[in-house]
C-alpha cells in the first residue's frame, strides 16, 4: 500500500519510523516531513492545508491511504473533502470529518456534548464578546483559579490559568477582543480541576475501540512543571497510577459515552482520538479531546506498540477493529525532547547539530529539523529531538535518554532532566 503522511514534527517521525516497518507498506510519503522522516519514506514538499495539491499528489502517485499527524486539516475538514472528490473517495483517509473533529475544533462545542452526555467534565459557562459584562461578573465570583480556554485552535497556547480575579477579568477581556484571532469569539470558563493528568490514545473505526498504551506528557518548560505550556517537553508510557479499574472506568464513562454521543448526532467518527484526561479522587475527567495523536506522546505509544500499524490504521478506515489483535510491548518508555534556547517564546533556526551518530539503545525522533544544502542537519523549529528509550523500568529508560541527551550538541540546547520523576518516586 502507498502511503501519504502529512505534517512534519516528532509525532509524524514515530508515524513514519511505525509505518515504514509494516510489510504492508509498499511507499511512504511525508508532507512536508523533516530531516528524521526521510528515512524512512520520501519527504515531499506539500503544504497539509492545501487539499488541492493533496489530492493531487493522491491522484498522480496512486497513493491509497493518507493519515494527516496535526489536527488543523482534521478540523479543516480533509476527510469531508476527499469524500467529495470522486477521484479521491476511494483513498482510506485516517481522520474524523469536520463534523467530528469539533470535538478538538470547538472547546464550547465539546463542553456542550460532554455535558449532554453525562460525561465528566469540569463545569463551565461559555461567553462571546455580546456576553462580556455577564461573563466579567461571572469571573469575579468564580473560585480560584479559573480556567479560560480560547473556544478555536489556538496553537496549544489558548488556555490560561488564573489565580486572582484581576487577571481572569483582564484575559476574558483580552481573548474576546480577539487576542487569540477568531479562536476565542467564543471563551470556555472553566471550574480548576487538582489531580494528575494523563493520556489516553484510542483507535476508533466508527463502532469498535481499541486502546492504545496510556501515556502522559510533561507540558511545563520548566522542571518541576513551572514556566508556560509548551508543546510537550516529554512523555511517558505507561502511567504508574493508571491502573485497570481507572482505565474501565475511562472506557465506560468516557469513551462509550462519547461514541454513543456521537451517533445519536449521526456523527461517525474515525480515527485516532486522544483524551486528555485528570484522575480526581480515583476518578476520570475530561480536560480536552483532540482528534489526532499527542506530540510528544506518539514517540512513546508508538514503540510500545506491537501491532502493524498500517493494519490498524487500514482497520479504522474499513470499521474492522474488532478483527484485530492490538499487542504493546511490556517494557516501559519515556521520552526527552532536546528544545531551542527561548521556547516557548522566540527561539534561533539555523544551528547545526552534532553528535547523533554517537547515540546508542534508544531512539531519535526528529521534531524541528532539516538540512541544509551541504547536507549538515540543522535545528529549524523550537522542539528539535525527542529521545526515546525503552527499558525494564524507567529510571533505566530514564538513564539512557539522559545519557543520549548529553551528546547531541546544538547551540542553545535544553531539555528537563526531570521528565517521569515525580510518578516514578511515588512508585
Ligand atoms: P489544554 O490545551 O486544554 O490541554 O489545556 C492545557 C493544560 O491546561 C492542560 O494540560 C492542563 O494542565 C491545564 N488545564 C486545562 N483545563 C484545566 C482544568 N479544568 N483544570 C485544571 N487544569 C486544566
Ligand atoms: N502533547 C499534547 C498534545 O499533543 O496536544
Amino acid at each position: 500500500m502507498k502511503i501519504l503522511l502529512l505534517g512534519g514534527g516528532g509525532r509524524e517521525h514515530a508515524f513514519s519510523w511505525k509505518l515504514s516497518q509494516s510489510p504492508l507498506c509498499t511507499q511512504l510519503f511525508i508532507a512536508p516531513g523533516n530531516a528524521g522522516t526521510q528515512l524512512h519514506g520520501t519527504n515531499v514538499a506539500l503544504d497539509p492545508m492545501n487539499f488541492e495539491a493533496v489530492g493531487r499528489f493522491v491522484v498522480q502517485q496512486d497513493i491509497q491511504m493518507v493519515i494527516p499527524g496535526p489536527e488543523a486539516p482534521l478540523v479543516a475538514g480533509i476527510a469531508d473533502w476527499f469524500e467529495q472528490q470522486p477521484q479521491l473517495r476511494h483513498v482510506h483517509l485516517i481522520g474524523p470529518t469536520a463534523e467530528a473533529a469539533r470535538l478538538e475544533g470547538s472547546k464550547a462545542w465539546a463542553k456542550t456534548f460532554m455535558e449532554e452526555n453525562g460525561i465528566p467534565t469540569a463545569s463551565s459557562r461559555v461567553f462571546t464578546a455580546d456576553t462580556v459584562e455577564e461573563g466579567v461578573a461571572y469571573v469575579r465570583t468564580h473560585s480560584l483559579p479559573v480556567v479560560l480556554k480560547a473556544d478555536g485552535l489556538a496553537a496549544g497556547k489558548g488556555v490560561v490559568i488564573c489565580s486572582t480575579h484581576e487577571e481572569a477579568e483582564e484575559e476574558l477581556r483580552a481573548m474576546l477582543a480577539g487576542k487569540f484571532g477568531q479562536a476565542s469569539n467564543r471563551v470556555v470558563v472553566e471550574q480548576f480541576l487538582q489531580g494528575r493528568e494523563f493520556s489516553v490514545f484510542v483507535a476508533i473505526d466508527g463502532t469498535h475501540w481499541s486502546i492504545l498504551p496510556v501515556a502522559k506528557d510533561y507540558k511545563r518548560i520548566g522542571e518541576g512543571d513551572t514556566g508556560p505550556n509548551t508543546g510537550g517537553m516529554g512523555a511517558i508510557s505507561p502511567v504508574p497510577f493508571v491502573d485497570s479499574h481507572l482505565l474501565l472506568k475511562v472506557e465506560e464513562q468516557i469513551i462509550r459515552p462519547t461514541l454513543v454521543g456521537l451517533a445519536d448526532e449521526d456523527i461517525l467518527y474515525k480515527g485516532f482520538l486522544f483524551l486528555g484526561l485528570i484522575e480526581v479522587d480515583g476518578n476520570p475527567y475530561v480536560i480536552e479531546y483532540n482528534c489526532r495523536m499527542g506530540d510528544p506522546e506518539t514517540e512513546v505509544v508508538f514503540p510500545r506498540l506491537d501491532t502493524d500499524l498500517v493494519a490498524l490504521c487500514h482497520a479504522i478506515a474499513t470499521g474492522s477493529l474488532a478483527d484485530i489483535k492490538a499487542s504493546y510491548d511490556l517494557r516501559e518508555a519515556a521520552t526527552v525532547m532536546l528544545v531551542s534556547d527561548g521556547y516557548p517564546g522566540s527561539y534561533e533556526k539555523g544551528k547545526v547539530i552534532e553528535g547523533l551518530d554517537e547515540l546508542s539503545n534508544c531512539l531519535v525522533f526528529h521534531a524541528g529539523t532539516c538540512l541544509d544544502a551541504q547536507g549538515h542537519m540543522r535545528t529549524n523549529g523550537g522542539r528539535v529531538l525527542a529521545i526515546t528509550a525503552l527499558a525494564e523500568t524507567f529510571p533505566q529508560a530514564l538513564e539512557i535518554c539522559y545519557q543520549n541527551a548529553e551528546k547531541v550538541c546544538f547551540e542553545g540546547k535544553y531539555y528537563r532532566r526531570d521528565i517521569g520523576l515525580d510518578l516514578i518516586a511515588r512508585g
